[in-house]
């Protein structure tokens, strides 16, 4: 199954990146599944409705979300309805939404989606190790087709733990919220596709979205300034490729997908034919 995750998208250039070049990336990688993270596509600070369905035209399947999930209060009401726009699972038991979802593709494979959230340097939720475990337990691959897991987290050390926590049973853990995309993709020994962040969908003249201006004057005034405003200029969409093998449900290949913007163009097919060192 070929599947592509895309990181945080922040803002309207995010979204607009995403959206123009879903449809070709979808021909010309052959992918049987898009996964994209929303948390910041509305002005930066979480997703509506409108967006959702921007981004299922455009040849998303399902949508992950974090810590910025209820920035927009509408989402509330309209999260129980769309099973396909995911909150974590380690938000309190009655939270609206749901934190996974099983979905099949039209030739009948299956894939599960997890989005967890990380405790290092964020609120205090629920173990994202445990609810991790419980789904990998009652969904294990052979069941499934694919696991991907979105693990929206700070720390780098949580995020590569919840990568080795999972390997062998995921086909892919990919981690979210710093929007910085990590160098460290690799296929974990037991073959779970890893990297530590995906990076964002955004503009990267800014800090992690956001008018660098404003951003910067925060650390160096140590008082209240002026709100964080998203930055609109052109973005890179930052992404991560994953092959995997359909009679085993673990990574044949992992590599990042970056283009646009002003970030290094990576295109994940050309890693097949890379020379050896
Ligand atoms: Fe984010
Ligand atoms: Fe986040």
């Amino acid at each position: 199954m070929r599947i592509l995750l895309c990181g945080d998208v922040v803002g309207r250039s995010g979204r607009d990146i995403v959206i123009a070049n879903l449809p070709k990336l979808r021909r010309d990688l052959d992918l049987d599944f898009v996964v994209v993270n929303g948390e910041n596509a509305a002005h930066g600070f979480g997703i509506t409705e409108d967006i959702c369905r921007d981004f299922y035209a455009a040849g998303c399947d399902v949508i992950t979300t974090g810590n910025h999930v209820w920035d927009k209060r509408e989402i509330i009401a309209y999260i129980p309805g769309d099973p396909r726009l995911l909150r974590p699972i380690n938000f309190p038991p009655g939270t609206p939404g749901v934190g996974h979802g099983i979905f099949s593709l039209p030739d009948g494979r299956t894939i599960l989606v997890i989005n967890a959230m990380g405790r290092l340097f964020m609120d205090a939720i629920d173990d994202p190790f445990r609810g991790v475990d419980a789904l990998l337990s009652a969904h294990p691959l052979g069941q499934m087709t694919a696991i991907v897991v979105d693990f929206h987290a700070d720390a780098t050390s949580e995020k590569a733990s919840m990568g080795h926590f999972c390997d062998g049973r995921a086909s892919a853990v990919i981690g979210t919220h710093s929007h910085v995309p990590t160098a460290d993709h690799q296929i974990l020994p037991k073959g779970t596709a890893f990297q530590t962040d995906a990076g964002m969908c955004g503009n990267y003249d800014s800090v992690i979205g956001m008018q660098k201006d404003i951003a910067v004057t925060r650390f160096v005034r140590k008082m209240p300034g002026e709100r964080l405003q998203v930055a609109e200029g052109p973005a890179t969409l930052c992404a991560v490729f994953v092959e995997t093998d359909d009679a085993t449900g673990l990574a044949r290949l992992v590599a990042p997908l970056r283009l646009g913007g002003r970030l290094a163009a990576i295109w994940p097919l050309a890693m097949q034919s890379a020379p050896a060192f």
